[in-house]
């Protein structure tokens, strides 16, 4: 017994400080069973409070998130109305973000129709008259291939002689071949078969080179009578915008000149038997590719 002694009083300290325990615990238990609503309030407040900052940092209301308590009723009431609150602006943000897109898709499709109209419609078309010129219209073939560009030639016939390979050139690099007269006269001063002599005569070197005739001819002067039969069917063929080139060699001002009147759909009169003209033409080639033309032969603006 005396040998169990301490076992027995370590035995009753345990028993008593189990009992401390329990008993301690139960209050505790009793307390917090006995306003569940308050603590689920006040818990589930916190829960919409952290919610409602949450939602006020997303809409920017930070006076309703800072205006929370710990008040479980006020909690409630505020939390709708930070909800109804924050409903608005949502609603107002998605309405928002609709005709936004409705916004991009409108000015897509008008950006898309605008630039399909440019397509369409800013074309324009370079002529030269006088030529071939052994030098000048070499330098101005070699500016419109290395630009992708192509145009209309209204040669005289008495410049083809020793200037075969230019004419094979334009042909070859997809420029149309047009008459301007043999040796460049005023066809309504002739008589009709005077004319149809004069413009037959180029159109049959042409031919030899190219193997077609000129259908297309540029009057010499503007002057066309409507009353010429030739042996071949010819289309005249006017201008639009003469900068008059021939009548100055400053190349700033021929450029000027054709810029200020350029529209789309114009036939543009130069001529390659000048160097001045010829600097001038891949200019206006540069300044108009950006502005959004595309150049055309005069074929395919007169047949449309
Ligand atoms: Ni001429």
């Amino acid at each position: 017994m005396k040998k169990n002694f301490p076992m027995f009083v370590f035995s009753c300290m345990t028993a008593v400080v189990l009992l401390i325990c329990i008993y301690r615990s139960l209050p505790q238990e009793d307390a917090a069973g006995g306003t569940p609503e308050i603590a689920d309030a006040v818990s589930g407040a916190e829960n919409v409070q952290t919610d409602v900052a949450w939602e006020t940092s997303v809409t920017a209301d930070v006076t309703l998130g800072m205006a929370l308590t710990a008040d479980a009723a006020a909690e409630a009431e505020k939390t709708d109305a930070a909800l109804a609150v924050d409903a608005t602006p949502e609603t107002k943000e998605t309405e928002t973000e609709t005709a936004w897109e409705t916004e991009i898709a409108r000015t897509t499709k008008a950006e898309w129709e605008n630039e399909t109209e440019w397509d369409e419609t800013r074309r324009v078309a370079l002529t030269f008259d006088d030529g071939p010129h052994p030098v000048y219209t070499v330098k101005l073939l070699d500016g419109l291939a290395e630009r992708g560009v192509q145009a209309t030639f209204f040669v005289i016939g008495e410049n083809i002689p020793g200037n075969e390979e230019i004419i094979v050139r334009m042909n070859q690099e997809g420029h149309l071949i047009g008459n301007h007269t043999y040796d460049h006269v005023k066809i309504t001063d002739l008589s009709v078969e005077e004319a149809c002599e004069q413009v037959e005569k180029t159109s049959a070197l042409v031919k030899e080179i190219t193997g077609k005739d000129t259908e297309y001819v540029r009057p010499p002067f503007g002057s066309w009578r409507k009353d010429l039969e030739c042996s071949f069917e010819m289309i005249p063929v006017l201008w639009d915008v003469d900068p008059l080139d021939w009548t100055t060699c400053n190349v700033s001002d021929v450029v000027r000149r054709v810029l200020e009147a350029v529209e789309p759909d114009d036939i543009i009169l130069l001529h390659d038997y000048y160097e001045s003209s010829v600097d001038a033409a891949l200019l206006i080639v540069d300044a108009l590719t950006e502005q959004g033309y595309t150049f055309v032969t005069v074929d395919e603006l007169i047949l449309e």
